[in-house]
């Protein structure tokens, strides 16, 4: 069975997934929802947000992607090209016993893979911050919205968030 390659982002309102090689927010809340939809599975990501996470993401199999043939962080694997990627994670997701991949940055790895992908999970962050680093359009003629949940900010969250599924209907 070919795994289906999920992309997983915090995007705020006006589109901004970054700023400074960092997230603009801190909500602890969607740092819980972001583990428990990538546990178990292979999450692929660029190497800037490898390092601005800076450490293996734990009990999943860390696949960066970089063009730096001396980047060799531990306990990740590393890739040359997007192609590389989804092929270690297809046979990982394959030995795991799991049905899905997760994408997860940052705004190059995301443009260049939504077109292989077969859902969307969006947390939409209610703000507007300033960023360097955006989420692709989406396109409403290919992605159709499936589930959308607005949660208010827990005490140690900076915004209320809104939990939605894009599902590929093109
Ligand atoms: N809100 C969210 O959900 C979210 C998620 C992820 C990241 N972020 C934020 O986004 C920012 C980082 O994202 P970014 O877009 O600047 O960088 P990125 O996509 O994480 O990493 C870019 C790097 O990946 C490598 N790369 C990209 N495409 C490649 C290809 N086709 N072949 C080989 N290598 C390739 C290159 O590494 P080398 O330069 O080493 O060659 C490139 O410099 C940070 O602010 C981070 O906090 C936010």
């Amino acid at each position: 069975m070919t795994p289906k390659i999920v992309l997983v982002a915090a995007v705020a309102e006006n589109g901004v997934i970054g700023r400074d090689n960092a997230l603009p927010w801190h909500i602890r809340s969607d740092l819980q929802h972001f583990k428990r939809i990538t546990i178990g599975r292979p999450v692929v990501m660029g190497r800037k947000t490898y390092d601005s996470i800076g450490k293996p993401l734990k009990d999943r199999t860390n696949i960066v992607i970089t063009r730096d043939p001396d980047y060799e962080p531990d306990d990740v694997v590393i890739v040359n090209s997007i192609e590389k990627a989804m092929q270690m994670a297809r046979d990982d997701a394959a030995r795991r016993g799991v049905d899905e991949i997760a994408v997860i940055g940052g705004a190059g790895i995301f443009k260049e893979t939504m077109a292989l992908a077969a859902r969307l999970e969006i947390t939409l962050v209610h703000l507007s911050p300033q960023g360097d680093t955006y989420f692709p359009p989406i396109d409403p003629h290919i992605w159709q919205e499936s589930r959308r949940m607005r949660q208010e900010a827990a005490p140690q969250d900076d915004a209320d968030i809104s939990f939605i599924t894009y599902e590929r209907a093109l």
